[in-house]
């Protein structure tokens, strides 16, 4: 049996701010409640809205820590009242509502799967966040089918990286955006078919120009402001465009025609806040549709590095420089 201390190092945000503001601080390790497993955590993954609650922009949902950190990787060490799925010791990889960036995180049992076996824990780490995301908002929201096309936007992000993978596992055509080169490169190597380096280039003319002029029939979109009218254009006839965030600007001003004439449907959710059934049916849809093609080797996290967890600081100053591909970790 595992002995569990009373107390952990957690990164804790001093006030509103810049990467500075992360710091390693003494906390109770939390206890877990009704349907809750305690996981002592080997890596924890980094995602862009852990910057926006940093900066003040994102905070935590009421009830939950102010501790971030939105998916881990870790051993079970204790299972609260009426949790069934777990025991102690067995390995596991969590959405968590926050506090990943500490020693021990709480998780609801619905919301962890087992690691696949041949992953590291950092690599498990990166992936429920990402994968959940991806796979309720292109596949359960956008409905993207084989056959399909999906134009991703930010595909060189932990979101992108994922999308593309799956959308290309699932039979779809993947165009996708990035802000350089490079970017672009890594993109087509994990199998975009087009990847349009959005500085340089028109998105919306190369995705009609890929497509036969027909356009995309699933649209990823964190980008939001002026993107939004061109999504439109960009879109084929019954398109989808599924707004996961608003990196530009969430207000446009926007002609709507093209709704009616292109019967287009433009939604979007965000997976925080939703509630822990709706959370964990997307960890079950994930589980069958996805965990066997991550245990093949087929899709996998795309990891950009992993930083000491104590370095919390360095690893959001990474995000934010946007050189990365992929996702960033910390490593216990
Ligand atoms: N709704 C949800 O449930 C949900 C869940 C998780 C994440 N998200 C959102 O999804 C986004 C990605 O998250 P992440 O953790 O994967 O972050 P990330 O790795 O930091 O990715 C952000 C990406 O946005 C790209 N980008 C910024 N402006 C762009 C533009 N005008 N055109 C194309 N790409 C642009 C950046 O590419 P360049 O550097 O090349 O510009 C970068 O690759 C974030 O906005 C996050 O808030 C939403």
């Amino acid at each position: 049996m595992t002995s569990i201390p009373t107390s952990m190092t957690a990164i804790g945000i001093t006030s509103p701010g810049g990467p500075e503001v992360l710091a390693p601080e003494e906390r109770p390790v939390p206890q877990p409640g009704e349907g809750e497993i305690l996981v002592k955590v080997a890596a924890a993954g980094v995602n862009r809205p852990d910057v926006a609650q940093r900066q003040g922009l994102y905070p935590p949902p009421p009830g939950v820590t102010d501790i971030p950190g939105l998916e881990i990787a870790g051993t079970v060490v204790a299972c609260g009242p009426g949790s069934r799925c777990w025991k102690p010791g067995d390995k596991v990889t969590a959405l968590v509502s926050g506090g990943g960036y500490a020693q021990y995180c709480v998780a609801h049992e619905t919301h962890a799967l087992r690691i696949p076996s041949g992953l590291t824990a950092a690599e498990a780490a990166a992936i429920p966040e990402t994968f959940f995301t991806v796979w309720h908002n292109a596949f359960e929201r956008g409905g993207l089918k084989a056959g399909e096309t999906l134009l991703v936007h930010g595909g060189s992000s932990g979101i992108g990286t994922v999308a593309i993978q799956l959308a290309k596992a699932f039979g779809a055509r993947v165009i996708t955006t990035a802000g350089s080169a490079e970017k672009c490169d890594a993109c087509r190597r994990l199998g975009a078919d087009v990847a349009i380096n959005y500085k340089t280039e028109d998105f919306v003319m190369l995705t009609k120009h890929a497509t036969d002029r027909t356009g995309a029939n699933v649209i990823l979109d964190m980008v939001g402001g002026d993107y939004i009218e061109r999504n439109y254009e960009a879109a084929a006839v019954e398109g989808r465009i599924v707004q996961i965030a608003f990196q530009g600007s969430p207000r446009a001003t926007v002609d709507f025609r093209r709704i009616m004439l292109k019967r287009l449907h433009h939604t979007g959710s965000t997976l925080r806040s939703r509630s822990v059934p709706d959370k964990a049916a997307i960890a079950q849809a994930v589980e069958r549709n996805v965990w066997p093609l991550v245990a093949a080797g087929k899709v996998r996290p795309i990891m950009d590095g992993i930083f000491p967890f104590r370095e919390a600081a360095k690893a959001h100053v990474r995000m934010e420089s946007s050189v990365h591909i992929g996702k960033i970790v910390l490593g216990m």
